[in-house]
């Protein structure tokens, strides 16, 4: 086999990264322009007074009580059957967020594009899932990590 696990999963998992990172987009520009010309009194009131005094208008990487995004976020083992079920967790806590923002608006053009990204990530979810089983096939007996020692 020429792929490190599997190159239906190879494939699969280098197209997701880059979605991944068109969705940060989407949810950036969203943010973007919901912040637009506000002004200080809608930002105070939206509890972004603080945010917009570091950041102003521009979009900074930060989870909702501005904690920034950082690479300690991505976890790797290096045993793609982990990594997998790491990944498979990451999808639903996504959809999870989604639906938790979906509940705090009844805005149509911020719905419709929520539940795009909702639905991505249950089909992300589907498509690790299929993955996961052919790692099970690859490596019926669990264990993925026998290196060389010469
Ligand atoms: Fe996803």
């Amino acid at each position: 086999m020429s792929f490190a696990f599997g190159g239906y999963c190879f494939i699969y998992v280098h197209h997701h990264g880059t979605e991944e990172i068109a969705h940060w987009e989407m949810i950036g520009v969203m943010i973007n322009q919901s912040m637009r010309n506000a002004s200080l009194d809608e930002l105070t009131e939206a509890g972004l007074i603080g945010y917009y005094t570091i950041h102003g208008y521009g979009i900074y990487p930060a989870d909702p009580n501005g904690i920034p995004f950082t690479a300690a976020y991505i976890q790797c083992t290096g045993d793609p059957i982990t990594d997998i079920n790491e990944d498979l967790a990451a999808e639903q806590k996504a959809r999870t967020t989604y639906e938790h923002i979906m509940n705090l608006t009844d805005n149509e053009e911020y719905l419709a594009p929520l539940r795009f990204l909702r639905e991505r990530e249950i089909v992300h979810y589907q498509r690790f899932g299929e993955c996961l089983n052919i790692l099970l096939e690859m490596f019926p007996d669990g264990n993925q990590n026998k290196i060389r020692r010469r």
